[in-house]
């Protein structure tokens, strides 16, 4: 019987084909190299390069890898094969000049829970609705938003909600985070509801929390493996809290939208919400009935703009507060500048041309916290051939923000805390082309405006009025700038104090 089975053709035909994808693993790891694939590390069946990495850090095990592999290189996150693009020339490389082969996005399972939909609105969106959900939201955006004096008034508002519940505390430490995201949410919430939210009011602060939460929760080793293995980890916890958070989420979103249309004034446009649902009417007294200005592309544009509006610029803020505390020198020298420029009045947006060691001081935060180190990833829309290599249409791209902010031939001291990379031997402001946060080309952030704007109203205004410091009994050296876990790199959960610029001088 044994025999049989060994002599009968299909048998050997099997055998034969297992015996040469064998020969062709241990002597051609990569051979599809025939045509010239990036090079990398030689994956394991099933695990693929996973033993190697880092789940915690992942964006610091690639930088890691791209020392020995180069600018362009390949890693198997399991069986799913990811080029991972480094270095300020390569990635600027591919998402300007290649924009359209590098342009498309990557929609991985977590991304469509985190989306509550797959294709709708922009982050975790390709083709012809993402094209005109992105258009309309950064022209709303720009209306509501980033044309200068309606961002500017609503951000300086903000400052001063802010500030009284700093002033609260009374110089006793406690953690920045959950006032710090309200009052950066209230931003994209007057932009898109056309209204703030009392920092007291649970459902705000609760859609608030959730949004943040779920963004942590999708950088979460377990979360990544269900996206590596979805089949296998589609019942762990924090994706099952995941999906909780955004359904909770999404169901508010509806109920804001809702009571928005109710009261929706031909007249008034009160923000993005009322222009969308405008839009739709006008589409729909046209007999169009079938377009993407639909009420589901409504709600997860919303959410999009909310969650990446939100926990990005607040994470950027909480880091450059600890910046301070952590080195008082640099605190100094921020604080010498605004009372020798600004005084006590109220900071504008205008002002920063003439604060050059501030502005410095906030993108040396931006460049050195990093907070969205392997960028959101994207997807080859064509097969091409870059910097030599083949790479197939398809492929899962990941354009290494890390090896940007942090490469070593574009920084002096790429990871020390040091604003003199933003300055000239005169002491003016000087623009690096390596600060990519933003990341560039076709996908590049729409909300870089507001972002560098509420960065620079936010933080000269906390500045002015407080001294950052740590808590009594710490040090600035025992202060921990060890990063957290989480899709955007967040600060390790701390407490500082901030006390009264006047008590402090006391
Ligand atoms: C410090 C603050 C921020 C940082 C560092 C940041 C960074 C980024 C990065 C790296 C991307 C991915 C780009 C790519 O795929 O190549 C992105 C996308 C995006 N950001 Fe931001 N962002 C910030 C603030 C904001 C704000 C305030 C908004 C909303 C007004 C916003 C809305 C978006 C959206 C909608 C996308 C998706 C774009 C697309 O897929 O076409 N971001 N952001």
């Amino acid at each position: 019987m044994e025999n049989l089975f060994l002599q009968s053709p299909s048998t050997t035909i099997l055998l034969g084909t297992l015996g040469i994808l064998l020969v062709l693993y241990v002597f051609f790891p990569n051979f599809d190299c025939q045509i010239n694939e990036p090079p990398g590390l030689r994956p394991l069946p099933v695990f693929g390069n996973l033993l190697q990495m880092n789940l915690k850090s992942t964006h610091t095990t690639l930088y890691e890898l791209s020392k020995k592999y180069g600018s362009v290189f390949t890693v198997y996150f399991g069986p799913q094969k990811v080029v991972i693009l480094a270095g300020y020339k390569t990635v600027r490389q591919a998402l300007i000049n290649y924009a359209v082969e590098f342009g498309e996005r990557h929609i991985f399972p977590s991304g469509i829970d985190l989306n509550g939909s797959h294709s709708r609105g922009i982050i975790f969106a390709n083709g012809e609705v993402w094209k005109e959900m992105r258009r309309f939201a950064l022209s709303n955006l720009r209306d509501f938003g980033m044309g200068r004096n309606a961002a500017e008034e609503k951000i300086i508002e903000e400052t001063q909600y802010l500030i009284k519940v700093f002033e609260r505390h009374d110089g006793k430490p406690f953690s920045f985070t959950q006032s710090i995201n309200y009052a950066v949410s209230n931003i994209i919430c007057s932009i898109v509801y056309g209204s703030r939210f009392d920092y007291s009011d649970a459902e705000f602060t609760s859609m608030v929390d959730r949004a943040n939460d779920s963004i942590r929760l999708i950088g979460s080793p377990s979360v990544q493996l269900y996206n590596i293995y979805p089949w296998i980890f589609q019942w762990v916890r924090n994706r099952m809290r995941l999906r909780k958070n955004v359904a909770e989420n999404q169901k508010q979103i509806k109920q804001l939208i809702g009571r928005l249309q109710e009261t929706l004034n031909d007249q008034i446009r009160r923000g993005f919400v009322d222009s969308f649902l405008a839009h739709k009417q006008n589409l729909e007294n046209l007999g169009i009935t079938d377009s993407y200005y639909n009420i589901e592309n409504l709600m997860t544009t919303v959410g999009n703009l909310f969650s990446a509006g939100t926990d990005t610029t607040a994470t950027t803020l909480r880091w450059g507060l600890l910046l301070m505390a952590k080195y008082p020198q640099i605190q100094d020298q921020v604080q010498a500048e605004l009372s020798r420029v600004i005084g006590t009045r109220q900071v504008k947006a205008e002002d920063r041309m003439n604060l050059p060691f501030t502005d410095a001081v906030i993108h040396e935060t931006q460049r050195l916290a990093n907070i969205l180190p392997t960028s959101i990833p994207h997807i080859t829309s064509t097969d091409l051939t870059f910097q030599g290599y083949f790479i197939r249409k398809g492929t899962a791209v990941i354009p290494l923000l890390t090896s940007v902010l942090w490469d070593e031939s574009e920084w002096e001291s790429p990871h020390t805390f040091n604003p003199a990379h933003f300055l000239d031997k005169d002491g003016k402001f000087l623009m690096r082309d390596a600060f990519m946060p933003f990341s560039a080309g076709r996908r590049a952030c729409p909300g870089e405006s507001l972002a560098k704007m509420e960065l620079f109203l936010f933080f000269t205004s906390l500045l002015q009025r407080f001294r950052f410091t740590p808590p009594p009994g710490v040090t600035e050296d025992e202060l921990d700038l060890t990063p957290a876990v989480g899709f955007t790199i967040g600060p390790t959960p701390h407490e500082l104090c901030a006390v009264s610029r006047e008590a402090f001088q006391n």
